[in-house]
């Protein structure tokens, strides 16, 4: 449908029906209204796969959903760093939606984890607003090329479950910019998502889902945000404030009670009905949209994505340690040993739960493989304990194997939408099990199935982990294909692992008190922390092994000093020097070596995936523009280069970089200070244009300083340089009238501060 005829419906319709619209019929679809024709859609969660609710709805996952498949959570596809994948992911996903005739899929989930503790990190990408951002665009791009929207959420700064339809995001601004904003950001310009999601809490006092700076001014605004915003189930607080602010769809339906109220508000003048018509346009482009797209005869092949959900889980399974049990070599007999081996932790809990129509765990694929093995619990997930009997038989299975499997991870009840993780410990009695496991086999192996960090004190002990992370329904082909060496892992962690908890930078303050959660670690978010403190970490950011090994070559930055409007060429050589064909990530990172913010020492600007077989040798090359080297300057509300030399690594993870070069990039931006009497000779001093203006006045103050000091020797000796300088660096220009012994009057203050800013 035209603009204008979407237009022309909404000139026909009521106040009240128009603000009907502006909240949903029920649980999951938006408003028909039937005199004019207008269809009601339905939405779905999402992300990974479809909960598509029948009769009894809710948000919490807690009742029955369609038969579906449940593909690898975000957890897992981000750690693929593979664009293309999570795109193939998306079609699937996009054209399931096409089947089930649903208009908008609620993902990509994009938050950035701040703390290994958030509940809902299975369900978001990574640490890293770089990576999250590229990941749900390709995903964006992957679902919407079939015909149907997005949701990407939550908007913005929900990075805990805790009081999260309470709590405050309090963050500054560089901090969303830079750091909780990006996944956003990149998803809207280079996917431009049907919708976005507000998330449920408030950001630096106001709600989400009211806040005009966030969804109109810095949404729309800036980036170009063209769909509707629809507000997480249930994250309404005033609902006329949010017509206000750009909150377009209320979800899940009041049941009238706030339609009632933006009509109230209508007539009484306390709401422009140009707001109401501007949400209701941009709900009946969408709607339409789908509408106009819609293939309800596309057909949905079930099988064929239970093998692509393998496909994709075994590109995002990250080898964390491996001294050589892995792969499982043909003649060696293995011992499978614990619950989830046989009944896969695959899927987090929550809005994203997915009924899915058939699960592979690693006990069936090595079956149907014909691999030799022995399996025996180990642990009871549903009573969290192990026997002494259990741990026993365990040992005894270990000690009958060449290499022993332990496949452990955290039940549901440890990790979940709306609630926070209390510690980052495995079961106690799944440490208990490793241990004496590790004991009774050094070919131990553990294969982990978690949606967050996990603290690993038997690490030392074991030979081989591998990260499973919730790798979807058809997580045991995956596994299995990985262990025995079917496959080549080429999983690189989008999150750093701690040692223990305290080592992350939110310990002492995430949660919060009450409702304030203050983000006072800044941008210092994950491996930005830790390299800055040069701290030790269980596995850095990027990190992820492999059965091949890759060599790095001739690194070529294609100038040596840029301006930062021109773009950046860096070109490098990755050959593969193992027997094995294999895949890997290379990773590009960016530094200021000298900057006057407190800045990271590396930030992820470039990755690519790329697929080697034994021998062969590719080129791989980014192109660098602004964003890549800038920092959000709040002084400007813009982003700003500072004139300098800048790192350029590439790495496979951010603690093993393995080729690294430097550019100079030239500002062309001038930001010009404003002065005050306030302002000290340091700042000054480094501005050319104001030393300029003001050396005059200071050849006058040094003149009558110098003349003080010739009359007190004793006051020389006590003033070294460096004590002098610094009482001058540090000295206000209204010091001068104090410190000039009468040569400067006040009032010549104030022609230098307006000289200065002339
Ligand atoms: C979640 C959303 C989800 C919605 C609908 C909310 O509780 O935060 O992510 O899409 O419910 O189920």
């Amino acid at each position: 449908m035209q603009k204008s005829e979407i237009k022309a419906l909404i000139a026909k319709m009521t106040l009240e029906e128009k603000a009907g619209l502006c909240s949903g019929g029920d649980f999951w679809h938006t408003k028909a209204v039937e005199r004019l024709g207008i269809p009601a859609v339905m939405v779905s969660d999402g992300p990974h796969g479809l909960r598509k609710q029948d009769l009894k709805a809710d948000h919490l996952g807690v009742n029955d959903s369609i038969k579906a498949v449940c593909m690898p959570a975000a957890c897992a596809t981000a750690a693929s760093f593979d664009r293309d994948l999570i795109g193939k992911m998306g079609r699937s996903i996009g054209s399931s939606c096409q089947h089930e005739q649903l208009s908008v899929v609620l993902g990509p989930a994009v938050n950035i984890k701040r703390s290994p503790l958030c509940g809902r990190n299975f369900e978001y990408l990574s640490e890293d607003p770089y990576l999250a951002g590229e990941m749900a665009a390709a995903y964006i791009n992957g679902v919407q090329s079939q015909g149907v929207g997005t949701s990407i959420k939550h908007f913005a700064a929900n990075s805990q479950e805790h009081r999260r339809m309470s709590s405050s995001s309090n963050a500054d601004e560089r901090t969303l910019r830079e750091i909780y904003f990006p996944a956003f950001e990149t998803a809207v310009k280079k996917a431009q998502p049907w919708t976005v999601m507000c998330s449920y809490n408030r950001i630096n006092g106001t709600y989400a889902s009211e806040n005009k700076w966030l969804l109109t001014d810095v949404l729309r605004g800036e980036w170009g945000f063209e769909g509707f915003v629809v507000s997480d189930w249930g994250a309404v607080s005033d609902r006329v404030k949010g017509v206000e602010a750009g909150l377009d769809l209320e979800m899940p339906s009041s049941g009238g009670y706030n339609d009632k109220r933006i009509v109230e508000a209508v007539r009484s003048g306390r709401l422009d009905e140009k707001y109401v018509d501007l949400a209701v346009e941009r709900i009946l482009n969408i709607v339409y949209r789908y509408v106009e797209n819609a293939k309800p005869e596309t057909p949905w092949d079930k099988e064929a994505d239970h093998l692509l959900s393998a496909k994709i889980a075994e590109e995002c399974m990250v080898l964390l340690k491996n001294n050589g049990a892995l792969p499982i070599k043909s003649g060696e007999k293995a011992a499978f040993i614990g619950e989830f081996a046989e009944r896969p932790r695959f899927q987090g809990g929550g809005s994203s739960h997915i009924n899915s129509f058939k699960v592979t765990s690693a006990v069936d694929a090595a079956k149907a493989e014909g691999r030799d093995f022995t399996y025996v619990k180990g642990y009871d997930v549903s009573s969290d304990t192990a026997t002494d009997e259990m741990i026993a038989e365990a040992v005894k299975a270990a000690k009958e194997a060449d290499v022993a499997v332990v496949f452990a991870g955290l039940p549901d009840s440890y990790e979940s939408e709306g609630y926070d993780r209390s510690h980052m410990r495995l079961p106690e009695c799944q440490n208990r099990l490793i241990e004496a496991v590790a004991e009774a086999n050094p070919n131990t192996v553990v294969v982990l199935h978690n949606g967050s960090p996990v603290e690993m004190p038997w690490i030392d002990k074991v030979n081989a982990v591998l990260e499973a992370y919730l790798g979807g329904q058809a997580v045991g082909i995956a596994e299995v294909d990985l262990l025995f060496g079917k496959a080549n892992p080429c999983g690189h962690l989008a999150e750093s692992f701690p040692i223990k908890l305290s080592d992350n930078p939110s310990y002492l303050y995430y949660g919060g008190e009450g409702n304030e959660a203050d983000y006072r670690e800044g941008v210092f978010v994950g491996y930005r922390y830790y390299d800055k403190k040069e701290m030790a970490v269980l596995f850095p950011f990027g990190h992820g092994l492999s059965y091949t090994r890759f060599e790095y070559s001739d690194l070529e930055i294609s100038k040596p000093e840029i301006a930062d409007n021109e773009e950046l060429r860096v070109r490098l050589k990755v050959k593969n020097v193992g027997e094995m064909a294999g895949k890997t990530a290379v990773q590009l990172y960016v530094g200021d070596k000298k900057s006057t913010v407190m800045r990271p020492v590396r930030e992820l600007k470039g990755f690519e995936k790329i697929h080697l077989e034994p021998g062969e040798e590719k080129t791989v090359e980014f192109v660098l523009d602004k964003r890549a080297f800038a920092y959000y300057n709040v002084g400007i509300h813009d982003w700003h280069v500072e004139t300098g030399e800048f790192t350029i690594e590439i790495g496979e993870s951010s603690r093993d970089i393995r080729l690294s070069g430097t550019v100079k990039v030239n500002s062309t931006v001038k930001i010009k200070p404003r002065y005050t009497a306030d302002s000290i000779f340091m700042d000054i001093m480094s501005d050319p244009d104001a030393v300029r203006k003001i050396e005059p006045f200071i050849k006058k103050m040094r003149g009558d300083q110098s003349a003080a000091s010739e009359t007190s020797e004793a006051a020389a000796e006590a003033v070294t340089d460096d004590m002098g300088n610094a009482m001058f660096n540090y000295m206000p220009l209204r010091g001068l009238v104090m410190f000039s012994g009468g040569g400067v009057p006040g009032d010549l203050i104030d022609k230098v501060v307006e000289t200065l800013n002339s």
